[in-house]
């Protein structure tokens, strides 16, 4: 057992913290508060390989491990959550999803330009009222011979605008329940696929979460991902990879308000001394840094797990439960150390405690990663 990171972990960590602070910092104030999508950074990304890093190198990919990714991901998230839930969605839902349970055609039509960011992909599976309950799919793929028949409405789709490719969750035959569910590539521009409006929200204000219309949309049979029913096991395979990507991004969010309030309260003097030399605030510094330091562990675990096709069901969803209490609890330490300062926008932890909000609730609530984790307990 060992702790230490490869040379090549500290290289692809320190391109991703220099990345960040050199140009996802300087407009990240900007692009929260008039929701405005990255377009720019993300393309960058894109070239940089931030957006495949385990698609295989065959596919146009980095080729790396999920250390590497959660290494990444922390980082991107400590300056901007709304980029690194793009990465996560495109690198954990879609291309793994893709290079995992696609056919060779689907693969070589979609991860080449997904993995290199000239498009990107969007994991379309809550419904009005299907979120955590994920087999009440209402949206139904009728089989129709050589195609399926999409009809529903999808809610709250990060990238829902601005992807090109999305895998779309559908009902095929409710009689079978789960195993009634189909995975679909759905393009964009198949007509009666509608885009609604952009979603004014709390936090990742920058990034780009849509409801999507389908209205007889008629999906090729050869778009589906997998056998006849897999669509619902698909979903649940694909997300346990994604919730270490929402981990990690929850960790960077806490690590990101944890580094400015430690810096902060070493330039910050009341009754006469440094804040930092206050013992209130010292064991706020210290509870947040061990809080993070167990997340990132954690984080890692399932990381390294994944990396050796070991079970990693539970894990992740231990990493995502505790990581995303983590920084919704150190965050909003870091806005009471900034005091005043802290609830304005141009010390970033205010928008860093908002965005730590939806680490809690999307890929599965915290109540789901819960029965996730009981479930393999008790099994
Ligand atoms: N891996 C493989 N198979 C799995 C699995 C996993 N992680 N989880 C469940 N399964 C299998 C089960 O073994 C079972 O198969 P069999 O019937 O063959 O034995 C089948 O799937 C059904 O499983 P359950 O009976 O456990 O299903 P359930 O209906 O009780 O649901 C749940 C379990 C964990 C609550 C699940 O519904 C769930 O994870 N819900 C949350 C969904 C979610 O994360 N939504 C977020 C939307 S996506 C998003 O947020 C993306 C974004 O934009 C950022």
């Amino acid at each position: 057992m060992t702790f230490n990171l490869t040379e090549e972990h500290l290289m692809i960590q320190k391109a991703a913290r220099d990345f960040a602070n050199d140009i996802l910092k300087p407009g990240v104030i900007e692009r929260d508060e008039h929701q405005t999508f990255p377009t720019e950074e993300i393309k960058q990304m894109g070239e940089l390989g931030f957006l495949g890093m385990m698609v295989s190198t065959k596919y146009g990919g980095g080729g790396m491990d999920c250390i590497s990714y959660v290494l990444a991901m922390e980082e991107i998230s400590k300056v901007d959550a709304s980029c690194s839930v793009v990465m996560s969605v495109n690198n954990s839902l879609v291309c793994w999803g893709l290079e995992t349970f696609g056919t060779e055609e689907q693969k070589q039509k979609y991860l080449p330009r997904l993995a290199t960011g000239q498009i990107i992909g969007a994991f379309c599976l809550s419904e009005p009222e299907a979120g955590s309950d994920a087999t009440s799919q209402k949206t139904t793929a009728l089989d129709k011979g050589d195609h399926y028949l999409l009809n529903g409405t999808k809610n709250w789709i990060t990238n829902g605008g601005t992807a090109s490719v999305y895998l779309v969750i559908a009902q095929t035959d409710a009689a079978k329940g789960h195993r009634g569910i189909n995975a679909l590539i759905v393009e964009k521009g198949m007509p009666g696929f509608v885009v609604g409006p952009k979603e004014n929200k709390l936090g990742i204000r920058g990034s780009d979460t849509h409801s999507l219309m389908f209205t007889d949309v008629k999906v090729p049979k050869e778009n589906r991902i997998g056998e006849d029913g897999f669509g619902f096991k698909f979903a649940m395979q694909t997300l346990t990879g994604g919730r270490i990507g929402i981990a990690s991004q929850a960790l960077g969010i806490a690590s990101g308000a944890y580094e400015l309030a430690l810096a902060y309260s070493k330039q910050r003097k009341a009754f006469g001394k440094e804040i930092n030399q206050h013992q209130i605030i010292q064991f706020k510094l210290a509870d947040m840094a061990t809080e993070i330091e167990a997340a990132r562990l954690l984080c890692l675990k399932s990381a390294w797990l994944k990396d050796k096709h070991l079970d990693y069901v539970s894990a992740s969803a231990m990493a995502k439960v505790f990581a995303s209490e983590v920084a919704m609890k150190t965050t909003v330490e870091a806005v009471q150390i900034h005091g005043g300062y802290g609830f304005v926008k141009e010390y970033h932890v205010e928008r860093l405690m908002r965005d730590a909000k939806i680490t809690q609730i999307y890929e599965g609530t915290s109540e789901v990663q819960r029965i996730v984790i009981s479930r393999a307990l008790l099994a």
